[in-house]
């Protein structure tokens, strides 16, 4: 299986409730390495631009404020399979759908504070972790 990088976002809403060590830990878990970190306040030019995709969806501008409504903690994962393995971590968009033991079951409150994102293929994760981190800030063993 191929050595995929995705991008990891924990939330404002799990960043305040201070779970980024136990959503760490999933992933390390999970065989996912992490191989590049910041915490950021996105603005809200930032948080639009990451979420482009959705300009044109009733939930848009609830989304910019969420997401610029406190820190982020924002990573890089590395390794087999990663995209597909970091979305099953992560469950179902809307928290009440999530499988349990997924993190939005047991972190999330609502669809809209729902703990953390994640790249949802190759040609999104390649986007958005070149938004984030130049090449030469990830750590890749
Ligand atoms: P989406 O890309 O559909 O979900 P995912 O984060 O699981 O890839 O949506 C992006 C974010 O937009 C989602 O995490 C939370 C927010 N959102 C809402 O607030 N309401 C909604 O009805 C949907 C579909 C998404």
């Amino acid at each position: 299986m191929a050595i995929e990088r995705t991008l990891s976002i924990i939330k404002p809403d799990a960043v305040a409730k201070n779970v980024i060590g136990k959503i760490y830990q999933r992933f390390e878990d999970a065989g996912l390495k992490i191989v590049a970190a910041k915490m950021v306040w996105l603005s809200e030019k930032e948080a639009a631009a990451f979420y482009a995709v959705h300009k044109e969806r009733p939930f848009f501008n609830d989304l910019v404020r969420f997401m610029t409504s406190g820190p982020v903690m924002v990573q890089v994962l590395e390794g087999e399979n990663a995209i597909a393995k970091n979305r099953e971590l992560m469950g179902a968009t809307d928290p009440k759908k999530a499988a349990p033991g997924t993190i939005r079951a047991d972190f999330a409150e609502s669809i809209d504070a729902n703990a953390v994102h994640g790249s949802d293929g190759p040609d999104t994760a390649r986007t958005e972790i070149a938004f984030f981190f130049p090449e030469m800030a990830i750590y890749s063993r």
